[in-house]
């Protein structure tokens, strides 16, 4: 690879992790907004209360789709910068079998590696919550 393409290849990976950062951001917010405005009757089921609790407040589980279509799926939906492509249990299990497991590809996901940006882009995952995304998209157990 010459310097050029190498240049090309970071700018694409930082447009990306911009890209993912700037829609996870817009989502929250869409979130946060959507109780508000909403009455809730005693006695009856409020259709608020649902968002609120899965929204969870800051560091509350995420679902692994969650994580995945906010974060990983900008890269790992299409194998961009040769990452191992969700469902594509053959690149995930080649992966998983050097590095140990899942704990492994954990490991590596939280420091990065590579083209692969810390924690996914997804800096207020915890560990479980990576773990259950890389889970999802692998296969792997
Ligand atoms: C900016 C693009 C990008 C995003 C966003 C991204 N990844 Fe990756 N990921 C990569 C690339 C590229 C690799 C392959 C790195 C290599 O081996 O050179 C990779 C590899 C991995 C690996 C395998 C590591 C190993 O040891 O082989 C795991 C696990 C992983 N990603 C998890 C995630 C999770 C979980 C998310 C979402 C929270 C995520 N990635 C988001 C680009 C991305």
């Amino acid at each position: 690879m010459n310097l050029t393409n190498k240049i090309l290849a970071v700018a694409a990976t930082l447009t990306f992790w911009a890209f993912t950062a700037q829609a996870a951001t817009n989502d929250e917010i869409a979130k946060r907004l959507e109780p508000v405005g909403q009455v809730c009757v005693q006695g009856k089921e409020c259709a608020g209360m649902e968002v609120v609790a899965s929204a969870g407040g800051a560091g509350g589980a995420k679902s692994p789709d969650d994580v995945i279509a906010k974060h990983c799926n900008a890269c790992h939906g299409t194998g961009l910068l040769n990452s191992p492509k969700i469902g594509d249990a053959a690149a995930w299990k080649t992966r998983a079998d050097k590095e140990g497991g899942v704990d492994g590809l954990l490991a590596k996901a939280i420091t990065g590696i590579n083209a692969m940006p810390p924690k996914g882009t997804c800096a207020d995952c915890s560990d479980d919550d990576l773990k259950g995304a890389i889970q999802k998209m692998s296969g792997l157990k």
